[in-house]
């Protein structure tokens, strides 16, 4: 029986900050962000898109009323979490509208926490053919201004339906793991932005990567050119050209230039949106499906994920005949389009006014207008109780 991502949603706050102008008012030399980095815009979230509010708008994109009846896990993977106890899933069940008997969860380990959600899902699945597992990967990358870190901030969600007989991606069984305890990027409970050891960090990344495809290679006698393409989680675009550098000795002429020319379109969404942690991989798969000519059926995606701290995993991805059909390359592209560029003042007030909430529980904030009538956002805190709705509804309910 395959096992794999029959839908695939995406979901980025309507406001991006413009690399170039952000480099003339750090005073670096715009290649830097641009080449340097490899990043041309990054989404930024308003209040009123956090984690939950950006995982919902990515599954309503693809989910049918039938999908909701059909879905019986719903594992959310994030390291912005809202709450220390209760699961960002139980909000999206709700605000989507999913059916009541579903095992509702949340995922930690960096960027690297959905990938151990499509490998619990494809256990469950395993189990339980008949079910569907909705994988929710949504996070806001958060450095702070003037940082290293600052041009690799981004925001967003990507919502996979997974299930037996899969329309878009199979993923194979076998896959190779790591972990290592190191300090490469954390975040600490009493903190709201991520310390990173930067240079530190990227090592951290390539030692992974060698070491999870080294395992698979010697388990699996697999070798590169296996692979028709290569995706790798991308905090930033030039940190997947690192990694086909490093693995660049074990490719011929023929493989390099494929894989780096596949490359091309498995970043055109990330280098517009930036580091979304959780999402980051996948967006890159997607940008892969949707922005590259048809790839053959069964060809197989070689996919690398990092987490710091650090976790990573190599794994395979097959791809389905006639994958094109079940993506949503259009509205993708629109929704990238059509964002509205921020000022860097607009945009260093939105960092620097994190929601409060007032000793009675309460916090209320304006929503922009910027945001569509049909998202779902974060409008207020009442008593505590974080209060979610469609903008829609929102009618002064911040005020
Ligand atoms: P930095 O010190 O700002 O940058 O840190 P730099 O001075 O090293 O320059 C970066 C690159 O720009 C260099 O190229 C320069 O040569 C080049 P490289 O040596 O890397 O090939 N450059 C220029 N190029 C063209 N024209 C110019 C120019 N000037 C310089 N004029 C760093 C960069 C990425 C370290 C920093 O932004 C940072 O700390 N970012 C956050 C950490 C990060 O993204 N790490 C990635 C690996 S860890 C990971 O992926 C996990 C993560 O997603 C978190 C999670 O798992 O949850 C982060």
């Amino acid at each position: 029986m395959k096992i794999g991502m029959d839908k695939i949603g995406f979901f980025t706050p309507p406001t991006y900050v413009d690399m170039v102008e952000l480099a003339k008012v750090r005073d670096v030399d715009p290649n830097k962000y641009l080449i340097g980095i490899g990043q041309e815009k990054m989404s930024i979230a308003s209040n009123n898109y956090d984690a939950v509010a950006m995982a919902a708008n990515a599954a309503q994109a693809i989910l049918t009323e039938e999908d909701k009846e059909q879905i019986d896990m719903i594992l959310f993977a994030t390291e912005s979490g809202v709450d220390q106890s209760k699961s960002g899933a139980t909000w999206v069940h709700d605000l989507v509208g999913i059916q009541p008997f579903v095992r509702s969860v949340e995922l930690k380990q960096a960027c690297y926490s959905a990938t151990a959600g499509l490998q619990l899902a494809m256990g469950h699945i395993a189990l339980h053919p008949e079910s569907k597992v909705l994988l929710l990967a949504s996070d806001i990358a958060k450095y702070g201004l003037n940082t290293g870190g600052e041009p690799t901030q981004g925001a967003g969600a990507v919502a996979i339906l997974l299930s037996a007989e899969p329309r878009i991606l199979e993923i194979e069984k076998e896959s190779a793991t790591y972990t290592e305890d190191i300090d490469d990027f954390w975040r600490p409970n009493y903190s709201e932005l991520a310390f990173v050891d930067g240079k530190y960090s990227n090592e951290a990344y390539l030692n992974t990567l060698k070491a999870s495809w080294g395992r698979y290679k010697d388990q699996q006698h697999a070798n590169l050119s296996d692979f028709e393409a290569l995706v790798f989680h991308v905090p930033y675009t030039k940190m997947g050209r690192k990694a086909l550098q490093a693995l660049e000795d074990e490719m011929t002429e023929e493989v390099t230039e494929r894989f780096n020319t596949y490359y091309e379109s498995a970043i055109r969404y990330n280098k517009t949106v930036g580091n979304i942690y959780t999402g980051s991989l996948y967006l890159s798969l997607l940008s892969l499906l949707e922005q590259a000519d048809e790839l053959p059926s069964d060809a197989r995606i070689g996919l690398f994920s990092y987490g710091s701290g650090a976790v990573g995993e190599f794994f395979i991805g097959k791809v389905q005949a006639g994958y094109k059909d079940y993506l949503q390359t259009t509205a993708h592209e629109a929704q990238l389009n059509n964002r509205h560029k921020l000022s860097i003042e607009e945009y260093e007030d939105l960092l620097t006014h994190p929601v409060e909430v007032d000793e009675a529980g309460n916090a209320s904030f304006t929503a922009s207008e910027v945001i569509s009538k049909e998202d779902f956002i974060f409008m207020a805190v009442r008593e505590h109780r974080r209060q979610y709705g469609k903008m829609n509804e929102y009618a002064g309910q911040g005020e």
